[in-house]
């Protein structure tokens, strides 16, 4: 069919299995390391905040891991999405380029974060975890995980970063929906949270300080609560795969297979998600798709950050891994991409990244505002400010391909839909947004606050 604009899978093509790139991974993982001692953690540590099934996706280095039937029956609410072809934008931009988007938003709350919260309620629900703990920024995850816990009958307390749960509050209303209660971090009920008010009241806390606070509130808690991660983790990039797995039969049924894959990179898992599967094609069967992660100028951490050992979070509690990072004490300007202001990067994507098989691309707040409305007005969906950085280097690769007169094919993954982010568009449409670009000099600066990591 020549015009065919949706490709639709069907229920049973919901993939069965999730694909893991630690199988084929041609980089060595590095060590994860125990924030305290600098020593590579223990199975025992990592139990205190996560189950037993989590662990051993993690650290698994089996190609395909089973999906279970119960997260297969809940991802029937939105799976599989749907794969569009971007026909009007295409137009719109005069390209001789196919531009095709995998849209994530479909699922219930707007994004791609439950293909990992499900999975992550279910297990701790398995292994018997009661309540679970988490941060958010500006409230997907948290939202993802409210709407997983609920369905799975655990309890879950959020630390919502302060500055989006005043912005914000249509996301938190969104989460107390589902059950969840939701705090604005930094709180008075961790030790950390009081230690930062003690010093400033005013402070509007960060997503590394509302990680700290939800690690604490999960570890401290005699192993009644579950810490749960929206992003990094090898086991999130993991359960991220059905996204690529669809979109390689949805390309197929469009006869197409793509020149280059693109995503946004906050923590790298919806990128993980989409990309794998195709670099998995590059490794093993000969194909040549480039695969670009795309991040702000404002929290450059692939671009711009030192690729070394660093701690997770804040608070020094989380475990240090090595990857990209601007320093654990980075502290984002405020930039309408509430999801991508995290100081590190998985430490997959920046091992892969470090060998080239992954390339990155840093991209300015108003241009990325520029093409999520050009997107919005030839598409229809408005998209969050995340996404609107794929869109950014999407519209920039197809108009490239217009330049060199070349018919290149384009695939990027739409990671969710910018319906609660209405005040960020606002922000834009009132010419209240402003450029920003991490300055050099504060990430060598905070290079001197790192862990001293000595490997044998
Ligand atoms: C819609 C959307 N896209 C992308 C991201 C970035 O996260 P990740 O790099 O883990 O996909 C977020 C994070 O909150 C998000 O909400």
């Amino acid at each position: 069919m020549t015009d065919q604009t949706r490709f639709l899978l069907s229920e049973n093509d919901i993939p069965k299995f999730w694909y893991n790139i630690n199988a084929d991974n041609p980089v060595p993982p590095t060590p994860v390391l125990h924030p305290g001692t600098l020593e590579p953690v223990t199975p025992d540590f990592l139990s205190v905040l996560f189950p037993m099934d989590l662990i051993l996706q993690e650290i698994s280095t089996e190609r395909f891991i089973e999906i279970p039937e119960e997260v297969r029956e809940i991802y029937k609410l939105y799976r599989p999405t749907p794969l569009l072809r971007a026909r009007r934008l295409e137009k719109a931009l005069d390209t001789p380029a196919h531009i095709y988007y995998k849209y994530e938003g479909a699922s219930p709350v707007g994004s791609h974060k439950p293909n990992t919260a499900i999975p992550q309620a279910f297990y701790n629900k398995k292994g018997g975890t009661k309540a679970m703990t988490t941060e958010t920024g500006a409230g997907q995850w948290g939202s993802a995980l409210a709407f997983a816990c609920n369905v799975f009958d655990l309890d879950l307390e959020v630390y919502m970063v302060k500055i989006s749960y005043q912005q914000k509050p249509y996301r938190r209303n969104l989460m107390e929906t589902y059950g969840a209660r939701v705090y604005a971090s930094p709180t008075n009920l961790t030790n950390y949270g009081r230690a930062v008010l003690a010093e400033d009241p005013d402070n509007p806390g960060s997503l590394g300080m509302a990680i700290s606070e939800a690690v604490e509130a999960a570890a401290t808690s005699g192993g009644t609560k579950k810490y749960g991660l929206g992003s990094v983790l090898n086991h999130v990039l993991l359960h991220q795969t059905v996204i690529g797995e669809e979109a390689l039969k949805q390309m197929d049924m469009a006869n197409e297979y793509p020149d280059v894959v693109i995503g946004c990179v906050g923590g790298g898992s919806n990128f993980s998600g989409i990309a794998f599967p195709f670099l998995r094609e590059n490794l093993k069967n000969g194909k040549r798709t480039r695969l670009l992660a795309v991040e702000p100028t404002a929290a450059p951490s692939l671009t711009r950050g030192v690729y070394t050992f660093d701690y997770g979070d804040t608070a020094r509690m989380a475990p240090v891994v090595k990857m990209h990072t601007l320093g654990h004490g980075f502290i984002p300007a405020r930039i309408h991409a509430g999801g991508l202001r995290y100081h590190g990067m998985a430490p997959t994507i920046c091992a892969l990244y470090d060998a080239g098989h992954i390339e990155a691309i840093a991209v300015k707040q108003i241009p990325t505002f520029e093409a999520a409305i050009q997107f919005a007005k030839a598409e229809g969906i408005v998209p969050a400010p995340e996404s609107a950085h794929a869109i950014r280097a999407a519209i920039d690769e197809a108009l490239d391909a217009k330049a060199k007169g070349e018919r290149r094919v384009i695939l990027f993954n739409l990671s969710g839909h910018g319906n609660f982010d209405m005040g960020a568009y606002e922000a834009y449409l009132s010419g209240k947004l402003e450029d920003y670009e991490y300055p050099a000099e504060a990430v060598k600066e905070a290079m001197k606050d790192l862990p001293q990591v000595q490997l044998t």
